[in-house]
């Protein structure tokens, strides 16, 4: 814990029961719980002259209008080298998320986010049923946290786990008869196999593939390139470390490359076609959030404003900027078919808009800002990709709003969700589902290429060997879990 602020602020997290986990701890292990501390109450606004509006919160009612204009917006990017979290600042949303996240100091992926590996594979045929592999897999959990409490106890340890984890080395081998087979079709013999990962977690999707490469086809195996860039020093530590455990991991020394650096901070152009996996990285992205008036359905885009007390209060502008304005553009031209809107379906907008359902703004959107800068980045500097991207495709108990977040932390081992994502900074995970078919048609237009989106299991289906992952009873956790999760691949 680094302040006397945290205890207090998990002792009143605490203060209330109920509520599932999501970004899923085995729900025998996730303890229900449901907290209040940043309920979204109902809120006043003060509208400006240039039309900005904020949101007073009820259980914190100071007027802001005097340190909104006095306070400058400050970026993620500026605050890197910050070790505190600010204060008497403006924000937009995607900017606090990323800092929150991303702070080389305090984020959230720079001190307590671990991923779970199950250390030895699950031997799934000789398991009984689902319930048998969900209790053995809580097990394991407490078994590897148990562990990691033995070296450096850590009451807000972040711990997660992938499918990557969960079956590995079945998940890893999935993707990597994709990949070679995609390669052989079209790539072979006139290039290299070049493989980006980006967010590659323990670096386990690294040597599962890797591994199977080289023991499955030799010849492509030493045309071999695979390339992490990856914005955690920690994590990018951990692959290291990982790499250079064993001897086998060891023997792929050569073909690795692992880069420490944001995504949004590369720079070198890479001519040569490769394929780019994005394994449940999107979700972790920025988003901005915007809302909407309900009689002229302008837009206005969100921020947080936070005080001298370190208080979060969330405005709402008029003016978009200019990314926010562009991801609006780019989605409205590009959509191949009507697009969900927090103004509701057409036809219901004008009984929405009268008396007595009226309400002055909609629920806010978070729209994938970061992510389309992300198409931006492929589109140039990385001119011959393929991209192999899964996530999210919807989220269970996400704060209010359309495409919300899931907002989450954990603290002795029990999960605890909140409301909003403006909570202390670094504590919280905060992740998205993507809308697949809005993303699918931004990519084509920010890159020109043609895609395939598929559901998770789908994609599963036809390129696993599904018989590794089954049970004894025949339930196959690989095709059933994940149901809430897609696949966009460029074609
Ligand atoms: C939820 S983890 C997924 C890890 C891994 N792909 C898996 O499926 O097990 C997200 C990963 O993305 C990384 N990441 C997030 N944003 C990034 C960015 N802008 N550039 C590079 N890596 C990023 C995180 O540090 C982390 O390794």
């Amino acid at each position: 814990m680094d302040s006397p602020v945290l205890n207090q602020l998990f002792r009143q997290l605490f203060r209330h029961p109920a509520c599932q986990s999501l970004r899923r701890p085995p729900s025998s292990l996730s303890r229900q719980t449901r907290t209040f501390l940043t309920r979204r109450t109902p809120t006043k606004r003060k509208s400006q002259g240039d039309g900005m509006l904020w949101s007073k919160r009820g259980d914190y009612p100071k007027n802001i209008d005097e340190e909104y204009w006095s306070y400058p917006t400050v970026t993620a990017k500026e605050l890197r080298n910050r070790r505190e979290r600010p204060r008497q600042v403006k924000m937009l949303t995607r900017e606090f998320i990323d800092d929150s996240l991303y702070n080389p100091h305090y984020g959230y992926f720079s001190k307590h986010a671990t991923i779970f590996s199950p250390g030895e594979p699950f031997d799934f045929n000789s398991i009984e049923d689902g319930p048998a592999f969900h209790r053995l897999l809580g097990q394991r959990y407490t078994e590897f946290e148990d562990l990691l409490d033995e070296k450096k106890p850590d009451i807000a340890r972040q711990l997660w786990h992938t499918p990557t984890e969960l079956f590995r080395p079945y998940y890893g081998e999935t993707i990597a008869r994709y990949l070679v087979s995609n390669y052989k079709l079209t790539l072979y013999p006139y290039h290299d196999l070049i493989i980006y990962e980006m967010g590659a977690g323990n670096g386990t999707m690294m040597l599962n593939i890797l591994d199977f490469i080289r023991d499955t086809d030799y010849e492509v195996y030493q045309r071999t390139k695979y390339k992490i860039i990856e914005i955690s020093p920690a994590l990018a530590d951990l692959q290291t470390k990982n790499l250079l455990d064993t001897l086998n991991s060891k023997g792929h020394r050569d073909r690795v490359e692992i880069i420490n650096r944001s995504i949004f901070d590369w720079d070198t152009y890479v001519h040569s076609p490769c394929f780019f996996l994005a394994l449940e990285v999107f979700d972790n992205f920025g988003h901005d959030t915007v809302r909407f008036n309900t009689r002229t359905e302008l837009p206005q885009q969100g921020g947080v404003l936070i005080d001298a007390d370190g208080e979060f209060h969330e405005y709402f502008n008029t003016q978009l900027d200019p990314v926010a304005a562009r991801f609006l553009r780019v989605r409205q031209a590009a959509s191949r078919r009507p697009f969900p809107s927090p103004l509701g379906p057409w036809y219901l907008r004008g009984i929405r808009s009268a008396p007595p359902f009226r309400k002055e703004f909609s629920l806010p959107e978070y729209i994938p800002t970061r992510l389309m800068q992300f198409f931006d980045v492929l589109n140039q500097y990385f001119p011959a990709h393929r991209l192999v991207a899964s996530d999210f495709s919807s989220l269970p108990d996400a704060v209010p709003g359309l495409n919300a977040p899931v907002v989450q932390t954990r603290y002795q081992r029990r999960t605890v969700p909140v409301t909003t994502p403006f909570v202390h900074q670094g504590y919280f995970d905060i992740f998205f589902p993507t809308d697949f078919n809005v993303i699918e048609d931004v990519y084509r237009a920010v890159t020109g290429k043609l895609t395939q989106v598929m559901s998770h299991e789908d994609f599963v289906d036809r390129w696993a060997y599904v018989e590794d992952t089954e049970t004894r009873n025949g339930e196959n956790p690989l095709l059933t879990w994940y149901k809430n999760a897609s696949m966009l691949m460029t074609v």
